[in-house]
Formats: structure tokens, C-alpha cells, sequence
């Protein structure tokens, strides 16, 4: 028999497959958002370890995405003001909020090292995986 796996362990595999199978997708990790403090903490990811492990809302692409609630495709880093670099090997980026029960409880965040790759096929790719996330809260 084997041991099921806890929600984190789906969510690192979710990760795994993520970063193996898409060839633009070099960092794939989850941030959650706590309510109450009003910040972002790093889940479950693939990829270089990153020091932001807290992100307060507002700040940076996840920060903002935690207020907007909308999807944030970022062509070029370089080009954003409100930024967060996590390693100087990253050219583009994509977080997609994840709702559960309509609340926005945390996203998925991809970081690529090319410009540019993100399409809207990436966003909605991204949506439906975030609405199956959802089924493990
Ligand atoms: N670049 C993000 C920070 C998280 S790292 O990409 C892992 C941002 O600007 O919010």
C-alpha cells in the first residue's frame, strides 16, 4: 500500500511536472496569502531557492496580484518598476491568482529565463490548473 500524498506533496509535484514538461517555465512555485498580515509565504516550488519567502501585498508582481486578484503576465522584468528580482537569470514572469470559494487564498508564480514567452494559451493553462488546485482546499 502506499501513503497518500499530503496536499503539499501534490502541490510540489504539480511543480515537478510544471517545470519538466514546459520548457519556458524555470521557477514554478505557490505563494499563499494570510489575510490577517496581509503577506504572501512561499509554498511548495521548483527552481533556485529565493531568500523572499514573505512578500507583503502590494509589493513586487505577487504582492499586487495578492490586491488585484487578476492574472500578471510580465513580458520583461526589466521593464517593471515594482519588481522583486529574485535571480538575475529570470527575463519574464506570470502569476495567476488561485480561488477558492471566490477568495483569492494565494497564486501560482513562473519565472522564465526568456523574454517574452507568455501567451494567453499560458493564462488560461494556468487558470484551469489553479481551478483544480482549488479541489484540495
Ligand atoms: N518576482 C516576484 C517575487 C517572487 S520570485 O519570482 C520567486 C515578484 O516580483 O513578486
Amino acid at each position: 500500500a502506499t501513503t497518500p500524498l499530503s496536499r503539499d506533496e501534490k502541490l510540489q509535484a504539480i511543480c515537478q511536472l510544471l517545470n519538466e514538461n514546459v520548457a519556458h517555465y524555470n521557477w514554478v512555485g505557490f505563494y499563499f496569502a494570510n489575510h490577517e498580515s496581509k503577506t504572501l509565504h512561499l509554498g511548495p516550488y521548483v527552481g533556485a531557492p529565493t531568500d523572499h519567502t514573505v512578500i507583503p501585498f502590494g509589493k513586487g508582481i505577487c504582492g499586487q496580484v495578492a490586491e488585484s486578484n487578476s492574472n500578471f503576465v510580465v513580458p520583461d522584468v526589466a521593464a517593471q518598476d515594482n519588481y522583486i528580482a529574485c535571480s538575475f537569470t529570470v527575463k519574464s514572469e506570470i502569476v495567476v491568482p488561485l480561488f477558492v470559494n471566490g477568495i483569492n487564498i494565494g497564486q501560482i508564480d513562473i519565472d522564465s529565463h526568456v523574454l517574452d514567452p507568455f501567451t494567453v494559451e499560458d493564462e488560461r493553462f494556468l487558470e484551469f490548473v489553479n481551478t483544480e488546485i482549488a479541489k484540495l482546499f
